[in-house]
C-alpha cells in the first residue's frame, strides 16, 4: 500500500510516497534554512509562507520524476502536531485539498512519534533486522527532547522531557554566542572536532536526578558566562588552564586565539549535552529492560551522540538504531511510514 506523507512542522518542506511503512518509492525534502539564517532561528510565519510557495512545486515535482501514479496511493498522511502552528496548518491545508480531491483518506500523525519511525523506512536498514518492541526511543530536535517508552508500534509514553529549552535548541543558542552560523548543532560539531571537549568542566543538568527529565538551561547560562569571563584571557595562561590532553589538538591549529577559545568552548558544552543525553536513556532502557532504543531527530545526526550512545549501551546489551544522517531531521518518509501502520493496525 503507498501512502504520501506531508510533512510542514518547522523549516523543512517535504512530501514522499512510502510503500508498505518501509519502502521509499520517492522523497524530496526542501530546507528553508538560507530563509531563516538572518533571524538565527524560525520565523513561524515565514516558515508557513514558504510551505505554501514549496508544497504544490515538490508535488508537482514528484509526479514529473515518474517513480509512482497517482493513481496507486491509498492515503494522504499529514504531521498534526507538534510543530509551529502556521507552519503546520499549510500542510494541514495542502494535505486536506490533496485528500478531497483525490477522494482518498486524511491520516493524521503525531510528529515526535514519527521521527521513531525514520529508522524503519532507512533503506540502510532495508534487508537487516528492524528494532523489536518494546523499546525506548531519545527524540532530540530543535523543538523536542523526549524519551519514550514503546511498548508497540502505536503504544507509547513519554517517560522524560525537557523541562525548558530542547537539546538542539541549546545547541542553535550556544552557536550564536560563539558568532557561529545557523542551525548551531552541525557548525558546533564541526568547531569542536578541533576543541578539547574536557577543557571546561559545564555542567551536566540533572544527571544524577532519577527521573528521566532534562533540563538546558541553565547550562546554557553557564556557557553565556564563561564566554563573557574568559574570551579576553591570554592565550599562553588559557593553554595553561586547559588539560594537558589538549596540547596537540591545539597545536594543530592555526595560532588564532578564538579559534582555540570557540572550538574548547563547543566540544565541552557538546559533551555535556551528549553525557545528559547519554545517561538518562541509558538509565530508561535498563529500567524498561529493552533490548533495542531508537534515536530520532535533528540532534541524532550528531556524530559524538550517535558513536557515544551507542558504545554505552552495547556496554549494558543493548542494542541503538539511528537513522541515516538524511532521515534524521524533518521528512515526509517517517509521517507516510506511521501512517501505513495506523492504518495496517485500525
Ligand atoms: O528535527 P529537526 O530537523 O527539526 C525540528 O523538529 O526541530 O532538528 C533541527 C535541530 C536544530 O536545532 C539543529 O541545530 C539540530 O537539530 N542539529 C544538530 C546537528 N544537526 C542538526 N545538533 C547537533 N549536532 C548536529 N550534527
Ligand atoms: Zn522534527
Amino acid at each position: 500500500m503507498k501512502i504520501l506523507g506531508i510533512e510542514t512542522s518547522a523549516d523543512e518542506t517535504s512530501i514522499a510516497v512510502v510503500e508498505n511503512g518501509t519502502r521509499i518509492i520517492d522523497s524530496l525534502v526542501r530546507s528553508q534554512i538560507e530563509k531563516h539564517k538572518k533571524y538565527q532561528g524560525i520565523v513561524p510565519e515565514l516558515a508557513a509562507r514558504e510551505h505554501h510557495k514549496n508544497l504544490p512545486v515538490i508535488y508537482q515535482e514528484l509526479i514529473n520524476r515518474g517513480k509512482f501514479k497517482v493513481k496507486d496511493i491509498k492515503a494522504i498522511a499529514v504531521t498534526s502536531n507538534p510543530g509551529l502552528p502556521p507552519a503546520l496548518s499549510t500542510g494541514l491545508a495542502f494535505a486536506k485539498g490533496l485528500s478531497i480531491s483525490l477522494n482518498l483518506p486524511l491520516i493524521e500523525v503525531d510528529h515526535v512519534k514519527a521521527h521513531v519511525w525514520s529508522v524503519f523506512v532507512d533503506p540502510a536498514f532495508q534487508g537487516q533486522e528492524k528494532p523489536k518492541f518494546p523499546l525506548i526511543a531519545l527524540v532530540v530536535s530543535g523543538g523536542h527532547t523526549q524519551l519514550m517508552y514503546f511498548k508497540s508500534p502505536l503504544k507509547s509514553k513519554i517517560i522524560g522531557k525537557t523541562i525548558d529549552d530542547a537539546a538542539g535548541e541549546v545547541f542553535d543558542k550556544v552557536a550564536v554566542m560563539l558568532e557561529l552560523s545557523y542551525p548551531g548543532g552541525p557548525v558546533i560539531e564541526k568547531v569542536s572536532a578541533k576543541g578539547d571537549e574536557f577543557c571546561i568542566d559545564f555542567p551536566r543538568p540533572k544527571i544524577q536526578d532519577p527521573d528521566y527529565d532534562f533540563s538546558f538551561s541553565g547550562l546554557k547560562t553557564a556557557v553565556l558566562y564563561y564566554i563573557r569571563d574568559n574570551q579576553g584571557l591570554e592565550m599562553k595562561k588559557y593553554k595553561e588552564d586547559c588539560a594537558p590532553l589538549s596540547k596537540t589538538q591545539k597545536n594543530k591549529l592555526s595560532n588564532h586565539f578564538d579559534q582555540y577559545f570557540k572550538a574548547d568552548v563547543a566540544a565541552s558544552f557538546q559533551r555535556s549535552v551528549v553525557d545528559v543525553l547519554t545517561n538518562k536513556t541509558v538509565k530508561a532502557a535498563q529500567k524498561y529492560k529493552v533490548d533495542n532504543v531508537i534515536l530520532g531527530g535533528g540532534v541524532a545526526a550528531n556524530s559524538i551522540l550517535r558513536s557515544k550512545l551507542a558504545l554505552d549501551l552495547k556496554e549494558v546489551d543493548i542494542k541503538l538504531y539511528s537513522p541515516s544522517l538524511s532521515l534524521c531531521g524533518d521528512n515526509a518518509a517517517m509521517i507516510a511510514g506511521l501512517a501505513y501502520e495506523m492504518i495496517r493496525t485500525r
